[in-house]
This record gives structure tokens, sequence and C-alpha cells, in this order.
């Protein structure tokens, strides 16, 4: 380690009996980790938004206490002003290392990151592995040079590259771990080839915004196999260039519609993701959610749906009645995934489980990968 100041050394180590005490932190090789990662070095500065939607940047040196908390820090926008979009940030230390437990990283094992950011992860990694042991790929070539020169300021040096993710880094394979820190619509074959067999690997499978979760797959011969972790999660989206993939556009919903009710609750994303999960097996690619205030109180009082082709479905949340336009039954096909998800037994995220075949397709199973119950997800290319 380089000579920087002691004094942040209390709150890394604070940090990690939090993250202890809390549960998400098991192993005393990740809580030397923590304790000895400087976070505030590889995260110098971070942006926060006010009420009005500003974003502001801050110098984290003077804010210690927030920089060793489970709180993420985002590190990079978009230039778009003024709706500018987090395209990096320092993952919550709590999911970051519980991801780590859960992908069961052991000593002399090879782990390949994607999605480098400010390298705190991969820190964290070369710290407990060495830096021999692990790579890390960012898409943002300004991320990585910013990543290295913190990291190598801080005393560590895992392999960086500037390339996108969704190709893995088959220069160093076979990897025994691969830890994905943005979401994917689909889990890329290239990863499974680079993997070692009984190698693992944990990502954000999201096929829309909220519609997924964690999950922690292994090689085994000709497939990618395991289950959804069971805390939810949520990544930022894997981009393929400067500007972040299905950004949730504001609802085009207007004119009149057909009414009914339902009992379908009105705010899947927010209240049962898993349903929100399934209703992608129906939605059309790039139906986005939203609400509508009401103006007094600024509440939400409807839920709305829009797709591409122009259907929409618009939901009160306080009577569950559903107007619905257009081609597509939107709110249909949101009460269809309920109706399979009350079915199935209303499972929770860790009795789903996903088998990937190498021709991409996407099984996901309830208990066990030879069940009865069952849904093939619909194709999608891993990058989009
Ligand atoms: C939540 S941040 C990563 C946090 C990071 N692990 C850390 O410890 O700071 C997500 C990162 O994924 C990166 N990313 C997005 N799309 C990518 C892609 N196609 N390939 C590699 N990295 C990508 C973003 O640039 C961003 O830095």
């Amino acid at each position: 380690m380089s000579t920087v100041d002691t004094d942040w050394t209390s709150y890394a180590e604070r940090l990690a009996d939090t993250l202890r005490e809390r549960g998400d932190l098991r192993s005393p090789e990740w809580h030397r980790a923590v304790s000895a990662v400087p976070r505030h070095l590889l995260v110098p500065t971070a942006f926060e938004q006010d009420s009005a939607g500003e974003w502001t940047e801050f110098a984290t040196a003077g804010h210690l206490k927030r920089v060793y908390s489970p709180e993420t820090l985002i590190t990079a926008l978009t230039n778009d002003k003024p709706h500018r979009t987090p395209i990096s940030s320092s993952t919550k230390p709590d999911l970051m290392v519980r991801m780590l437990e859960t992908l069961d990283v052991r000593n002399g094992q090879r782990v390949l990151e994607i999605g480098t950011g400010t390298g705190y992860n991969a820190a964290l990694l070369a710290y407990r592995l060495g830096d021999d042991k692990v790579f890390s790929v960012d898409v943002g070539a300004d991320l990585i040079d910013l990543a290295r020169t913190r990291l190598s300021a801080a005393g560590f040096f895992p392999t960086l590259r500037a390339v996108d993710g969704a190709d893995g880094l088959p220069e160093f394979a076979p990897y025994d771990r691969i830890i994905a820190t943005c979401s994917v619509p689909a889990v890329p074959w290239a990863w499974a080839d680079q993997l070692a067999d009984g190698g693992a690997v944990l990502v954000d499978l999201k096929r829309a915004i909220s519609a997924g979760n964690l999950v922690h797959l292994r090689r085994n011969g000709d497939r990618l196999e395991g289950r959804f972790t069971a805390r939810w999660a949520a990544f930022m989206t894997m981009r393929h260039s400067e500007n972040p993939p299905h950004a949730n556009q504001a609802d085009r919903v207007s004119g009149s519609g057909q009414s009914r009710s339902t009992n379908t609750p009105g705010k899947p994303w927010n209240d049962v993701p898993i349903v929100w999960f399934l209703a992608q097996l129906r939605l059309p690619p790039g139906t986005t959610f939203g609400y509508e205030l009401a103006p007094d109180t600024l509440q939400p009082t409807f839920s709305t749906l829009s797709a591409p082709d122009g259907s929409w479905a618009k939901v009160g949340l306080a009577d569950g009645t559903v107007t619905e336009a257009g081609e597509t039954g939107l709110w249909e096909a949101v009460e269809w995934a309920h109706d399979q998800w009350t079915a199935a037994g209303s499972p929770t995220w860790e009795r789903l489980g996903l088998t990937v075949t190498q021709d991409g397709r996407h099984r996901l199973w309830l208990d066990q990968p030879d069940s009865s119950t069952r849904w093939n997800l619909p194709d999608v290319p891993a990058a989009r």
C-alpha cells in the first residue's frame, strides 16, 4: 500500500464491522479487504442530485463517514444536460460484499469483473486474491484510465482493459469467477466460454428496468445454470456507447381507451418484481412504466404502461380500474404474469432458476431445472 493518510482506516474498519453485523459480510478475508481498501482514494469525487434534479459534484475527502457507508456513490454522468443520467458509480459496499460472498470467491482463483467503474471492487478482489488474479473491464476508456491511476496510487495493479464486457476478456481466460456490476438483458455465451468448468458467474439479469434480479450461474458442461438470489438488486444497464440504453422514457398515454377492473397489483415493478419480470415474456420490447401524480399532493394516483406500437394502459392505484388502448393488451400481459406467479405458489426469487445454453436460449424454472413449471424467455441479443 502507498502512504495515504491514516484517518480513513477507522472508518473502513467500522464499515467492515457494520457489513458483518448486517450479515452482508461473513468471511474474515472480506472483512480484512473492506478494512484495508481506501474507497475515498478510488472515489475522490462523486455526484449528488438535489430535489430539483440538478447534479453537483463534491469531494469525498470531507465526507469519510459517507464514503465508508453502504451508499452508492455516483461518479459519472452522461453529458446530455439537463437530463444527465448516471453511467458509472461505486456500487454500495454492502451489495458488493454480498455478491463476493455469494460467488464464493476463494484464494488462488482468477476473477473477471465486468464493469470496473471506480475500481473499488477490483481493489477488494486484488487485496484478497493478489493483482495477478484479477481482471476487470469497462466500456468507458476514460473510466479505465482513472481507475488505473487511482488503483496504482493505492497500491493495486489488477489487469484492466477498456473493452465491451459483453465479449468478456478472452485474452486471459479461463476464469474461475465472473462478476458483472452492470445488468444485462441476456447472459453472453462468451462468458460461459471463458469460465473454467465448474466456474460461476453472478450477474444482474434485467429484461427491462426492474424486470429481473441477480442470478448465480455455474458452468456445467454445455450450459450455465443456477438460481436467482433471495435479495433483489439493481445495477446500471450495460451500455455499448456513451448513452445508457432503455432509460424509462416518459409514457405516451393519451386519448380514450377501454375500461375495466383488475385484481393485479398496480405497480408490480415496485411491489412484485417477479411478476414484472414474468410480464416481459408477453410485453413488447421497449414497454416502459410510469406514474400520473395528483396535482395537489404529487402522490401517484395511476400507474401507466406504454409500448413502442402506441398501446398504453393506465391503472388506478386506489380502485384497480384499468384503461387500455392500442393493439397490444399491456395490462393483460401483466395479469397473465400475475396468474402464472400465483399458480406457481407465489414463489420468491430463490425458488426461480435459469438455464442458459450456447444457442442463447434462456429457460426459467421453478425449484428444479426439469420442473414442469418452466418458461422460455424471449430471445434477445446479449449486447444491444
Ligand atoms: C455500477 S458501475 C461499476 C461499479 C464498479 N464495479 C465499482 O466497484 O466501482 C457499472 C459500470 O459498468 C460499466 N459498463 C457499462 N456497460 C459496460 C460494458 N458493455 N462493458 C463493460 N463495462 C460496462 C459502466 O461504465 C460502469 O462503470
